[in-house]
């Protein structure tokens, strides 16, 4: 079997790429170890960048987002007894984000994938990839898929980085000392806009699907396990941490859905090694408290996507070459202000009474000066 582009992993990023391959008249199979439902209902987060949104629309899969996506204008900081809002219509006028869901967005590309006669194989089994130097190819449960390039677009925890010889990557992480508890609720938003919530008691956000469907996180111990946070625990937690400010209400509901997500920071530079290429969470990773991760997925393989049109359209090499420096400028940007909000926002166990004072310190500013809030506004809804 022979294909242009091997794509390892149906994520955001390995979806979005074969079809902006195909869009291109460049052909690719994608290989993906869990099955379609399962890549389907995995919830995760749900913050779509302008950039983000226009990429799908321009390439025809977003009908739907259009449709039932949930457009904002603004967020609002919670913290010391107040909200104060960052409106997005005055400090970074003509951009906004949208709210919609990650697997949402997955189901549109599969489904685009599929009409168009896209090669997507779902659970596969041991996908390895060799030979990244010349002649790479792909093997997979007893197969083999010879390729001009492999795109590594399989997460985190994929084979494709591993692949790359050692010593080859600068790796950059941070692990913090807390998790995020996600959880999905079958009840109507209690409040317009997302609400990311400072207390005592640790960080906190409300945000949201549909309206009738929230979404919530709670700052927990690194360690935390989801049997340790039955239904009642979650909604006493969220009351206690958002309903912070006077004449505010959670309304409560059924739990639909738990998780713990650890809250890590991973860079591995360059983003690329021979024929291979990786894009999205194979090569970087940040805390979500800046709703990053899939807008730098899809930003990546913006780029990879020109870089290898104009590779297959007259062999030139220029910009294959040149894909790691392309991307990884606005991947720092994201791992800064990623690591900004999740330092403005959540308690630190060993943090002391002056480094508190510090954070609110920032907080104030950031809530009373234009000049700090549209550092914030401008970053949250992406970068050019
Ligand atoms: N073989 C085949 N597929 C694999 C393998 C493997 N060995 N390992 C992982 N995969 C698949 C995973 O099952 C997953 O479907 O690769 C896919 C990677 O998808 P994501 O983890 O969603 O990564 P990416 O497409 O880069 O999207 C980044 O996803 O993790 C979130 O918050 C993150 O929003 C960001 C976005
Ligand atoms: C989400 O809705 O899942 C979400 C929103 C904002 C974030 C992270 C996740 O910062």
């Amino acid at each position: 079997m022979r294909t242009q582009v091997g794509i390892i992993g149906a994520g955001p990023a390995g979806l979005l790429l074969s079809h902006l391959l195909h869009l291109r008249g460049i052909t690719s199979v994608v290989l993906e170890k869990r099955s379609r439902d399962y890549v389907e209902r995995r919830v995760r987060a749900g913050v779509l960048e302008q950039g983000t949104v226009d990429t799908l629309v321009e390439a025809g899969v977003g009908e739907r987002l259009l449709r039932e996506g949930l457009p904002h204008h603004g967020i609002e900081l919670r913290y010391g007894g107040a909200g104060h809002r960052i409106a997005f219509e005055k400090l970074v006028p003509g951009r906004s984000i949208t709210v919609y869901g990650q697997q949402e967005v997955v189901k549109d590309l599969i489904a685009a994938r599929l009409a168009a006669g896209g090669d997507i194989r779902f659970e596969v089994e041991d996908v390895e990839a060799h030979s990244l130097e010349s002649d790479p190819y792909l093997t997979f449960g007893g197969e083999r898929l010879d390729c001009d390039v492999i795109a590594g677009c399989d997460g985190f925890h994929g084979v494709s980085r591993p692949a790359i010889p050692e010593g080859v990557l600068s790796v950059y992480e941070r692990d913090y000392p807390f998790a995020w508890l996600g959880i999905l609720a079958r009840v109507a938003p209690s409040s317009e806009e997302l609400i990311y919530t400072r207390t005592e008691r640790g960080f906190a956000l409300h945000s949201m699907r549909s309206p009738t469907v929230s979404r919530f996180y709670l700052q927990v111990p690194a360690d935390a396990r989801v049997e340790d946070w039955p239904d009642e625990r979650i909604w006493a937690e969220l009351k206690a941490r958002l309903e912070s400010v006077p004449g505010f209400t959670l309304t409560t509901g059924e739990i639909m859905e738990k998780g713990v997500t650890p809250m890590r920071a991973f860079v591995a530079e360059p983003m690329q090694y021979g024929r291979l290429y990786l894009a999205g969470d194979a090569a970087h990773i940040v805390p979500p408290t800046g709703a990053k991760g899939l807008n730098l997925a899809v930003a990546d393989v913006r780029v990879l996507t020109e870089a290898l049109a104009a590779y297959f359209a007259d062999g030139s090499t220029g910009l294959l070459d040149g894909y790691s420096d392309a991307c990884l400028k606005r991947v720092w940007r994201a791992q800064h202000f990623s690591w900004w909000m999740t330092t403005l926002l959540h308690t630190f166990e060993d943090e002391d009474p002056y480094a508190r004072r510090l954070q609110l310190s920032y907080l104030d500013y950031v809530t009373s000066s234009e000049a700090a809030a549209t550092t914030l506004a401008e970053n949250y809804v992406g970068l050019p």
